[in-house]
C-alpha cells in the first residue's frame, strides 16, 4: 500500500499505474484545497463536541490543518506537478497533516468519508463561485448603466429579423442588456440559496454514527442548514448543475450583446469603434482591428452550453448513492469559474471604452425604413385606419421623406413619442438608467 493511500488494507501490492493514471483527481481537485482545509477544521471541531476528540487532540489536529492550509495554500506554494503522487486533494492534506502531527492525523476521518467530504467542499466552493461571478456581473450591468446614462438620447437604428425597425435609444439597447444580467444575478442568488445546505455528517451515504449535532456543524461553515436526506446530501450535484446553468445562460446574453457589438462596430455599420486595449490586429492585414474578445464569448457560450449538458449527461443515470461518475462534475465547474473570472471584466472594459460615432447612428437612424412605422401612426393619429395607413406608407416608400415633412415625422418625436413604460424615449431611459443603478447599488 502506498504511504499516503487512504485506503488499501485488503489489497494485495500497489495500484497499477493505469489505475492512477485514469482514477487520480489530485491534478484537478487540488482547487478544492481551500475549502477542504476548512471543511476538516470544523469536522475536527464537531469531533470535539461529540466527544471524539479531547479538546488537546481537537486543538492540535485544527493547529495541523491550519499550517497544512497556510504552507500549501496555492498558488503561494501548491505545485501539484511536483507532487503527483496523491490520489486526491483528501489524502494529499491528511498526508500533510500527518507530516505536521503524526498518528493523531489518522483521527480526523472518523465518522467521515470522501462521499460528505467532497460533497461538501464543491458547496463551499460553489457558493464563492456564485458571489465571485455576481459581483463581476454587476460591474458589467453598472457600465452598461453608466453608458445608458450618457447615451440616453443617443438614436440608433433598432432591428427585427436583422432588419431595419424604429428608432431607438443606445442607452435603451444598453438597459436591455442590464435587465438580462440583472436576471442573471438573481438565478445565481436562488442557486445559492438551495445549494447552501450542508451534506457534511451524512457519511458515505447513511450517516455518521457519532452524536454529531450537524445543525451547529452546518452554521459553523457557513451553511444555513444541514442536508435532510443522508443518500440524497453524497449522491446530489443540482447545485453544480445550476451554477453550470447559470453561467450558459449568463454568456448566452453575453453572446447576443457580443453579436450585436460586432456588428455595431462592423466595418459596414461603423455605429461604434472598439477601445484600442480591447481589440486586436491582424498580422498579415494592417487594416485589422478584430473583436477577438466578442467572439471568445460567443465562443464560450456554446462551450458553456456543452459543460452542462455533459454533467446533465453524467449524472442522469447514476444509481443513489455515490459512484465515481461524480469525479468527473469538477473540471467543468473549474474551467467555467476560470472562464467567467476573465471574461466578464474584460466586456466590462469593453464597454466602458466604446467609442460612440454619434454621426453615424443618428443618420443610419432617420433612415426612410426606420421612420415608415411612425408616419403610418402619424396618419392613424388624423384619423385614417391604420391599416390603411400601413397599405399606404408600403406603397409610397420612396416619398417617405415627403410624407414625414407633411405629417411633422422627425426623428427626434418618433423617440419623444415611446414614452410608455419600459419604452425608448430619452426621458423614460434617464429614469430607467437612474433606477437600474439604485438597483445594482442597493444589493452590491
Ligand atoms: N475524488 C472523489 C470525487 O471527486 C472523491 C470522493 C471519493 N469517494 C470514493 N468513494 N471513492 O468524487
Amino acid at each position: 500500500m502506498k504511504k499516503d493511500q487512504l485506503w488499501g488494507g485488503r489489497f494485495e501490492g500497489e495500484p497499477s499505474d493505469l489505475l492512477r493514471a485514469f482514477n487520480d483527481s489530485f491534478a484537478f481537485d487540488v482547487q478544492l484545497f481551500a475549502e477542504d482545509v476548512e471543511e476538516s477544521v470544523a469536522w475536527t471541531r464537531a469531533l470535539e463536541r461529540a466527544g471524539v476528540l479531547t479538546a488537546d487532540e481537537s486543538k492540535r489536529i485544527v493547529e495541523g490543518l491550519n499550517s497544512v492550509g497556510a504552507a500549501f495554500r496555492p498558488p503561494g506554494g501548491l505545485k501539484p506537478a511536483a507532487t503527483p503522487d496523491y490520489e486526491d486533494v483528501h489524502s494529499y492534506i491528511e498526508a500533510k497533516l500527518r507530516d505536521a502531527i503524526g498518528p493523531l492525523a489518522g483521527k480526523l476521518h472518523t465518522g467521515r468519508s470522501r462521499n460528505d467530504q467532497v460533497a461538501t467542499d464543491l458547496k463551499l466552493w460553489l457558493k464563492r463561485a456564485c458571489d465571485e461571478a455576481i459581483a463581476n456581473i454587476r460591474a458589467v450591468a453598472k457600465e452598461l448603466a453608466n453608458r445608458a446614462k450618457e447615451e440616453a438620447a443617443t438614436p440608433m437604428p433598432g432591428y427585427t429579423h436583422s432588419k431595419q425597425a424604429e428608432p431607438i435609444t443606445f442607452g435603451h439597447w444598453c438597459l436591455a442588456y442590464c435587465e438580462m444580467l440583472v436576471r442573471d444575478v438573481d438565478r445565481l442568488e436562488s442557486a445559492k440559496k438551495r445549494g447552501d445546505e450542508c451534506p457534511l455528517g451524512s457519511g458515505a451515504l447513511a450517516g455518521t454514527p457519532l452524536s454529531v449535532d450537524r445543525d451547529a456543524l452546518a452554521k459553523s461553515l457557513g451553511f444555513s442548514r444541514a442536508t435532510a436526506n443522508s443518500i440524497d446530501a453524497v449522491s446530489d450535484r443540482d447545485f453544480a448543475a445550476e451554477y453550470l446553468f447559470c453561467a450558459s445562460l449568463l454568456l448566452s446574453h453575453l453572446s447576443r450583446l457580443a453579436e450585436d457589438l460586432i456588428f455595431v462596430t462592423s466595418d459596414e455599420a461603423g455605429y461604434a469603434e472598439l477601445p484600442d486595449a480591447m481589440a486586436t490586429g491582424s498580422s498579415r492585414m494592417p487594416q485589422k482591428k478584430n473583436p477577438d474578445v466578442l467572439e471568445l464569448v460567443r465562443g464560450h457560450a456554446g462551450r458553456a452550453i456543452g459543460e452542462l449538458t455533459g454533467l446533465l449527461a453524467v449524472m442522469k443515470g447514476i444509481p443513489l448513492a455515490y459512484d465515481k461518475d461524480l469525479q468527473l462534475d469538477k473540471e467543468p465547474l473549474f474551467r467555467m469559474r476560470a472562464t467567467l473570472a476573465v471574461a466578464l471584466p474584460a466586456i466590462a472594459a469593453l464597454i466602458a471604452g466604446l467609442k460612440v460615432n454619434h454621426d453615424r447612428m443618428r443618420a443610419a437612424a432617420q433612415g426612410p425604413m426606420l421612420i415608415a412605422t411612425a408616419v403610418a401612426d402619424a396618419m392613424a393619429a388624423k384619423g385614417t385606419p391604420f391599416r390603411e395607413a400601413h397599405e399606404r406608407v408600403s406603397r409610397d416608400l420612396a416619398s417617405i421623406d415627403k410624407l414625414a415633412k407633411e405629417y411633422g415625422v422627425t426623428l427626434e418625436s418618433i423617440l419623444t413619442k415611446k414614452n410608455c413604460f419600459g419604452g425608448t424615449a430619452p426621458e423614460r431611459v434617464k429614469e430607467a438608467a437612474a433606477r437600474m443603478f439604485a438597483q445594482l447599488s442597493s444589493r452590491a
